[in-house]
């Protein structure tokens, strides 16, 4: 039996975009290699059709978002956005000591901002990066926070260096772990789920306050919130009862929680942008705890497709600083590879609407138990609609 790689060009109807078109390569098997293989095309229309997002089959749509990946991974990342001006603006960005975070915090600083706070979880390791960050950029107004996002204790330990913040205009919510086994926390919380997503949002919500009152202060500026997701966030769906459940949090993906969350989260914050983006895939240290076999068995595709961590970090100076002329395009939105780009069909249809309600909801139960100021802050500022 042959086997050959084919393009075809396969129109798909994207959400609120209208038509584009799409190449994919299709390994066929096969004597016709010329024919166009109609089911084929038929499933692929199915699958993107956005009357049936929850019945879209996982297996199309990983082949067509492996398609996308290649291509956007070797692309080539776009350059880092330019002319900006950070005067006086303070960012505050979590896992600032390697990977992602370093890199972005090193792109802020070179752009001079009025200070910059590195959250890290380990105090030497954080020391030395602020220590390496001033010696490798010349900025200077860079302070170290110290919070453990395994523990909500620790997160609720910044609230009174929030308070004496004098504005706050860039929150980079980046720290993140991958593991492989099933972990749990001290708070009881499955790990990555606590440090990807509770944590972040508790973060988040105790420093609102302080971002509205710089909007307030400030009306010339914008602040922004960037939740750094990925891309795999379009391989997952959820079944119906799981949203049905009680504990719907623990039905699902960290990404489509956490982007999700933003989503609600914006439609609470008039004055706030708040986003989600995707770096692409980078060599960092986030494999850390990924077994030797497992990371030998992606050595190929690795060395193949991986971005740098400078190369991953202008992904999140974007969605901090860029596309300042389309703000309300980015509001709730979804970035990646340089462009404003769009979550899966399953978070825009029924199902996912009904899923962002459920894990909003959930989402603040958990801040709300963690600590009684962002309690207080949910209710003032987030309890309405
Ligand atoms: N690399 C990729 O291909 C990729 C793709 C999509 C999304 N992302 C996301 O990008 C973000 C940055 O990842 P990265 O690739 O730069 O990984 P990384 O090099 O492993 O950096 C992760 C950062 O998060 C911090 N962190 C981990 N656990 C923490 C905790 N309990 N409390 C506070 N900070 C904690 C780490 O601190 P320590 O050094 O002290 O552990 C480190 O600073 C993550 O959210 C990740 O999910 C990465």
């Amino acid at each position: 039996m042959s086997r050959s790689n084919t393009v075809l060009t396969v129109p798909f109807r994207e959400r609120n975009t209208g038509h584009v078109r799409l190449k994919i390569n299709i390994k066929r098997c096969g004597s016709q290699p010329e024919t166009p293989n109609i089911f084929l095309l038929r499933l692929l229309r199915f699958a993107h059709s956005s009357t049936f997002p929850s019945k879209r089959p996982k297996l199309v749509t990983m082949i067509l978002t492996q398609e996308m990946f290649h291509h956007n991974q070797t692309a080539g990342m776009p350059p880092a956005v330019q002319g900006i001006s950070l005067d006086g603006q303070v960012i505050i960005i979590t896992g600032g000591n390697t990977g992602l975070g370093y890199e972005a915090a090193k792109h802020f600083a070179i752009r001079g901002p009025g200070e910059i706070i590195m959250v890290c979880r380990d105090e030497k390791k954080g020391q030395d990066a602020v220590d390496r960050l001033k010696t490798e950029t010349g900025f200077h107004a860079i302070a170290l926070w110290t919070v453990d996002l395994l523990s909500f204790d620790s997160v609720k330990a910044i609230k009174d260096k929030i308070d004496k913040l004098d504005r706050l205009d860039i929150l980079v919510e980046n720290a993140g772990i991958g593991l492989y086994n099933y972990e749990v926390s001290n708070d009881g919380w499955e790990k990555i789920l606590q440090v990807n997503v509770l944590s972040p949002a508790l973060h988040m919500i105790l420093h609102l306050p302080k971002l509205l009152e710089t909007s307030k202060k400030h009306p010339q500026t914008v602040p922004r919130v960037v939740y750094v997701s990925s891309g795999a966030h379009f391989w997952e769906t959820i079944p119906v009862e799981g949203i049905d459940a009680s504990n719907t949090l623990r039905w699902i993906n960290e990404d489509l929680l956490g982007q999700s969350f933003m989503r609600a989260l914006q439609t609470r914050l008039p004055t706030v942008t708040c986003c989600s983006v995707n770096p692409g895939f980078c060599k960092t240290d986030l494999s850390r705890h990924t077994p030797a076999e497992v990371i030998e068995s992606r050595r190929e595709m690795t060395a193949t497709y991986a971005y740098t961590a400078e190369e991953g970090s202008r992904q999140l100076l974007y969605a901090a600083i860029g596309e300042r002329d389309k703000e309300e395009r980015i509001r709730g939105g979804y970035l990646e590879y340089g462009r404003i780009s769009e979550c899966s069909d399953f978070m825009l249809g029924e199902v996912g609407q009904r899923l962002e309600r459920k894990v909003w909801k959930e989402i603040l139960e958990v801040a709300g138990d963690a600590d009684e100021k962002a309690r207080y802050i949910i209710d003032e500022y987030l309890s309405r609609g």
